[in-house]
C-alpha cells in the first residue's frame, strides 16, 4: 500500500485535504436503531446445550438472518478484561506520533500501525488510523508490530483475542443448531482458524458528515467481533437501503456475519454492509477482531442448506476469497457479489 498521512496529526488542522471529501457522503442523514431494536442475546440463556433456551436461539438466527448484526450480552468476558482492552488501545493512540510508528506499517505488509486500502494515488481516503496485527495461528504472529508500551498491552491483547475465539466457538455452535447444519462441521470454521484484530482510530473532523471513517463494506472473514473502545458511536449499518447508527449496550460486543458465512449458509445469514462515520468534536476507537477458517478450508453451503434453488455460491477457499476481497478495495459487498451462481 502506498503512504500517505497520518490522520490523528492531519486532524489537529482545520484544512481537511481534498482526497478525504466525499461530497456523495450526508454522514448526518442517519436514523438510530434504539437498543431495544438491533437484537440482543443473552448468551447465559444458551449456555447449557441440555437446557437451551429456544427462543433465544431463535432471536439468535433471526438476528443473523434479517440483520446480518447482533449484541451478545452475558458473554462470559469478564469486565475487567474489557475495560483493560480498553484502556491500553486508548493509551497506545494518545502516544506521540514518533513512538506509534515504531511499529508502523511495512510496504507491502498488511500488519502494523497506519492506513488502510490505500492502492492509488487518486482514490479517496478513509478518515482513520488503524493497528492491524495477526492473532493467531499464534506462531505466525510478528511481534515487530505488537505495542510495547503500554507496558501491559502484548498481555492484554492476548487475553481479550483468546476469550474472544472462545465465544466466537459458541456462536459456532449455536448457529449450527439454529441452522440444522451438522455441528462437527461447523466446528471446521473455527478448528486452526485466523483470528486478525484492526483497532480503529477516528479523529474528530470538522467536516465530519463529508468524510467517513471507512467506506461501506462487508466483512470478508465468517464472524466479526466488534468493542466501542470509548462511549463514542459511529458504526453505521445498511438496511432497507438506509444507514442506521448502532448504538452498543454498555458491556456488550456486537457480532457481525461476514461474507464467508453467508457464503456456508447458502445465503441464509446475511453479510451486511457497514460503514463507519466520524464525529465533528470526539475522537472514537474501536477494536475489530476478525475470525476466518484456515486458508486451505473450502467454503461452500451446507448440503443441508441447500433447496430446490441449488447452491446460491460457487466452492472456494478461504485463501481465494481472501485474495479477491483484497482485490476488490473494500468495495460494497463486490467480493462477494463474483462467487454468487
Ligand atoms: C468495521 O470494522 O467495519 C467497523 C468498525 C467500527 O465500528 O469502528
Ligand atoms: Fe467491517
Amino acid at each position: 500500500s502506498l503512504p500517505v498521512p497520518n490522520v490523528q496529526e492531519l486532524a489537529r488542522s482545520d484544512q481537511i485535504p481534498e482526497r478525504y471529501l466525499k461530497p456523495e457522503v450526508d454522514a448526518t442523514s442517519l436514523a438510530t436503531i434504539d437498543d431495544d431494536e438491533l437484537p440482543v442475546i443473552d448468551l447465559m440463556k444458551l449456555l447449557d446445550p441440555e437446557l437451551i433456551d429456544r427462543e433465544e436461539l431463535l432471536k439468535l438466527g433471526s438476528a443473523c438472518k434479517e440483520w446480518g448484526f447482533f449484541q451478545i450480552i452475558n458473554h462470559g468476558i469478564p469486565e475487567e478484561v474489557i475495560e483493560k482492552t480498553k484502556d491500553d488501545i486508548n493509551k497506545f493512540f494518545k502516544l506521540p506520533l514518533k513512538e506509534k510508528e515504531a511499529i508502523k506499517q511495512i510496504p507491502g505488509h498488511i500488519e502494523g500501525y497506519g492506513q488502510m486500502f490505500v492502492h492509488s494515488e487518486e482514490q479517496k481516503l478513509d478518515w482513520a488510523d488503524v493497528l492491524i496485527l495477526g492473532i493467531l495461528p499464534s506462531q505466525n504472529r510478528d511481534l515487530r508490530f505488537w505495542p510495547t508500551n503500554p507496558s501491559t498491552f502484548r498481555d492484554t491483547l492476548d487475553t481479550y483475542t483468546s476469550k474472544v475465539a472462545r465465544v466466537v466457538d459458541s456462536l459456532y455452535g449455536l448457529m449450527a443448531k439454529d441452522l440444522g447444519v451438522d455441528t462437527q462441521d461447523m466446528l471446521k470454521m473455527s478448528s486452526d482458524q485466523l483470528q486478525t484484530v484492526r483497532i480503529n482510530y477516528y479523529p474528530p473532523c470538522k467536516q465530519a458528515n463529508k468524510v467517513l471513517g471507512l467506506s461501506p463494506h462487508s466483512d470478508a472473514n465468517a464472524l466479526t467481533v466488534l468493542l466501542q473502545a470509548n462511549d463514542v458511536p459511529g458504526l453505521q449499518i445498511r438496511k432497507n437501503d438506509k444507514w442506521f447508527l448502532i448504538k452498543p449496550k454498555p458491556g456488550a460486543f456486537i457480532i457481525n456475519v461476514g461474507d464467508m458465512m453467508e457464503i456456508i449458509t447458502n445465503g441464509r445469514y446475511k453479510s451486511i454492509e457497514h460503514r463507519a462515520i466520524i464525529n465533528m468534536e470526539e475522537e472514537r476507537l474501536s477494536i475489530a477482531t476478525f475470525h476466518s477458517p484456515r486458508l486451505d478450508l473450502v467454503l461452500r453451503p451446507f448440503p443441508e442448506l441447500i433447496d430446490s434453488d441449488g447452491e446460491l455460491y460457487k466452492a472456494i477457499t478461504v485463501k481465494e476469497y481472501t485474495s479477491e476481497y483484497f482485490a476488490g478495495k473494500l468495495n460494497g459487498k463486490n467480493a462477494l457479489e463474483s462467487v454468487k451462481l
